[in-house]
Formats: structure tokens, sequence, C-alpha cells
């Protein structure tokens, strides 16, 4: 008999100005391709269209301006207009902050109440530069994500 791979597929899309959330997102991706039969995607961008091939969408994105930057908020906007259904996907998201740090939370939101989508963590922050403890963390977030998949399956 035959057997297969059953790959999940993972995208973790960021947005860094200063490669402080860049390094968060390194840190996921490398937690979730610590899974077997796991495939990471990790990109600032990929066509909208194609969101809808992944099983889960981990966002990063840094605050600006007490908000998520207009990279993250026009994809999602096209994403929508483009009518790319998410309904069920797992969502996180995760980023690097100076002091109020609205856009991971802002993420999800969108994630949750447009996309539909299943949020099970809180967001991840750190403050400017993450530390060995919050890279850590993020690689344990994309472990548990990727994780879910294989206990599921
Ligand atoms: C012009 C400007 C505005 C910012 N506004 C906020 C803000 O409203 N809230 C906040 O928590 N951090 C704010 N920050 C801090 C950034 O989120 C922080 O520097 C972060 O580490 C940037 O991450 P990145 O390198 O991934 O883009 C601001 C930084 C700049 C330069």
């Amino acid at each position: 008999m035959l057997g297969y791979v059953w790959m999940v597929k993972i995208l973790i899309l960021y947005y860094s100005r200063t490669g402080n959330t860049e390094k968060m997102a390194r840190a996921v991706a490398d937690g979730a391709k610590s899974i077997p039969a796991t495939k990471v995607e990790l990109n600032y961008y990929v066509p909208e269209e194609d969101v809808a091939s992944y099983d889960a969408v981990l966002v990063g994105t840094s605050t600006y301006h007490h908000d998520m930057p207009g990279t993250i908020k026009n994809y999602f906007e096209e994403v929508a207009v483009k009518n790319v259904n998410l309904k069920g996907k797992v969502g996180a998201a995760f980023g690097s902050y100076g002091w109020s740090g609205e856009a991971p939370k802002l993420v999800l939101e969108i994630l949750k109440n447009r996309f539909e989508m299943n949020v099970t963590e809180a967001p991840l922050l750190a403050k400017y530069t993450p530390d060995q403890a919050i890279l850590e963390e993020c690689f344990q977030l994309g472990k548990r994500i990727a994780e879910s998949f294989a206990t599921k399956s």
C-alpha cells in the first residue's frame, strides 16, 4: 500500500521596518519547521489569492502610530475584496512595539471577525529588539501551532 505524508502549510507573513519583527518571524518559522511534515513560507508578501492554500496564517506586525502599518491593512483589505475564504483556518499574530503595541491585537480582530479564522493564541509582543527569552517564546508559538495539526491527523 502506498503511504503519503500530509504536509501542513503554514504562512508567516510579516512587516518589519527596522528588523525587530523580522527576528521574531524567523524564530516562529524555525519553531514551525521543527515539526515534521510542516511546510513553512516566511515572506512579507504572497499573492492574496494564495493565502487560502495555507492551513495557518501567522502575521508579524510592528506598531506605528498606534496602528498596524498601511501595508498590512491594505493587504487584508485586498484579501477581503478578492473574497479569499479563510474560514476555520488557524490565525495568530505577533510583533515588536515600543510603548503601546496595538497592531498584533488589531490584526487578530480582523482574522477572527472578518475572516472567521480560528484564533487560539494571545498576541505575542516584544518590546523593541526581541531578547533570547522572547525569541524562544516565538519558537514555541510556531512549534505549538504546527504541532496542533500533527495531533489532529
Ligand atoms: C514614527 C514611529 C512611530 C511609532 N509608533 C509606535 C506606537 O504608536 N506604539 C508603539 O508601541 N510603538 C511605536 N513605535 C515603535 C516601533 O513599534 C518599534 O520601534 C518596533 O520595534 C519596530 O519594529 P520593526 O523593526 O519590526 O518595524 C513607533 C516607532 C516610530 C519610528
